[in-house]
């Protein structure tokens, strides 16, 4: 469920006016609703219970007001790179609510996180593990440690957001992870917590997800049985969300509350602490991307309504075939014919492309299209391809709405680049 509705006529964002909104900062822009983020933070949260520390993965969406919104509803955050745990600690997540994931962690990266006293580095490879060692012991420090395993359990909507199969570059194997657990307990500089898992993205089968919690147990089990302490296990995100209209009539919150009782029946004897890292559930159905329809191009065969979003503003489509609704900002009326269009930006690929024959009212130059459920991975995935300035974010809350993200100017575009004086 989010707070993008027709009133009058007119689509909203809670109660700000989306053709209004257009109307002053201009389009394209992203624009996210409050209401949308707390009620899907609050569901997930109240669903998993007091004791879950959850960890907003910010890759998600890491614009500053949205993690700003997070942590005063309690989230931690999932990091992925230096940048990002800069961007947390801006923003006001507490050092000791963030998790630094990712397989490619740099020893400048791991020793700004283990200088900032962060909550839990998950490690993904053995080299880590014993570079980690090195750099928190010279700096006479004992850094908390999960490990992340490759359960052997892929899943995910697209083969490019699947991470949990041993296809994948994520994460040790079960019996590495239990060799390695020994070996990093008695190393200086590591305090090891537990384990960590994460198997793709955009999941809404709950089996694969119970299948790789199971195997977690499994190991929990093992490595206890070995002697070891094994107090944490991270969980990961995944969760996915509905993209179509009639998907979310369908399964509405259900599936948290589903996902919730078969975290609990798979590790609820376990007596570990929980930890999660959704990114997509949280902010995805609360964002939209805002477009104006710049012209149309009639083919034989079809036609193409163009708009001034692009692929640089959300690759989504592009890259893994996503499919977004397109709802227009007017109100069709019930006399108003509609007709099958490509939605397609102005970028020179063909796969600059939004939809393919999707059925939408008679639309022309100046009408304004919302590309829903585009508040995760869509700003954040941004780019400049094509000199395009990344586009504004808007945050709305009631009937307030505030500009979190100006519109890159030309000038700061180009100030990216410096020409060498030989030239
Ligand atoms: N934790 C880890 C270790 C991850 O790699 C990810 C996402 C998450 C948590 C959050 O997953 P979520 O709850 O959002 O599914 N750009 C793609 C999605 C890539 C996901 C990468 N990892 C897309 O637009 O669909």
């Amino acid at each position: 469920m989010h707070h993008f509705a027709y009133r009058n006529g007119t689509l909203h964002a809670e109660a700000v006016d989306l053709a209004r909104l257009a109307d002053e900062v201009g389009t394209p822009f992203y624009c996210y609703s409050t209401a949308t983020i707390e009620r899907h933070y609050r569901l997930f949260a109240e669903a998993l219970g007091a004791e879950a520390h959850i960890f907003f993965a910010m890759k998600a969406n890491s614009n500053l007001a949205v993690l700003r919104l997070l942590a005063k509803l309690g989230a931690g955050a999932d990091t992925v790179s230096e940048g990002e745990i800069r961007r947390a600690l801006a923003a006001g997540i507490a050092p000791g609510k963030i998790v630094f994931s990712g397989i490619g962690k740099s020893d400048r990266e791991l020793a700004f996180a283990v200088d900032q006293g962060i909550y839990q580095i998950n490690i993904e490879t053995e080299g880590e593990l014993y570079a980690l060692a090195r750099i928190a012991a010279a700096n006479g420090q004992r850094q908390a440690v999960a490990i992340r395993v490759n359960p052997d359990v892929g899943a995910g909507a697209h083969a490019k957001i699947t991470t949990g199969s041993t296809e994948n570059k994520f994460g040790v194997s079960m019996s590495d992870a239990e060799r390695l657990y020994g070996a990093a307990s008695s190393m200086p500089g590591l305090h090891m917590c537990g384990l960590a898992v994460h198997i793709g993205s955009q999941i809404r089968d709950l089996g694969d997800l119970e299948a790789a919690f199971a195997r977690m147990a499994d190991l929990v089990v093992r490595l206890r049985r070995a002697g070891h302490r094994v107090a944490r296990l991270d969980l990961g995100g995944g969760l996915g969300i509905p993209y179509e209209m009639s998907e979310a009539v369908a399964h509405g919150p259900d599936l948290i509350q589903a996902y919730a009782a078969m975290v609990r029946r798979v590790l609820g004897n376990l007596d570990v602490e929980v930890g999660f890292e959704p990114g997509r559930l949280i902010v995805g159905n609360a964002g939209v991307l805002i477009t104006c329809v710049v012209r149309h191009n009639p083919r034989p065969h079809k036609t193409f309504v163009i708009v001034d979003a692009a692929m640089n503003d959300l690759i989504r489509p592009a890259m893994y075939d996503a499919y977004h609704d397109i709802w227009p900002v007017t109100e069709p009326g019930p006399d108003v014919s509609s007709r099958p269009y490509d939605v397609v930006g102005p970028i020179c690929e063909s796969s600059d492309q939004f939809a393919a024959a999707r059925r939408l009212p008679v639309s022309g130059p100046g009408d304004y299209l919302a590309i829903m459920t585009a508040g995760a991975y869509g700003a954040t995935m941004s780019s400049t391809y094509n000199s395009r300035q990344l586009v504004p974010e808007i945050l709305v809350s009631g009937g307030r709405f505030a500009v979190v993200r100006p519109r890159q100017t030309f000038e700061a575009l180009l100030d990216l680049d410096q020409i060498p004086d030989w030239l």
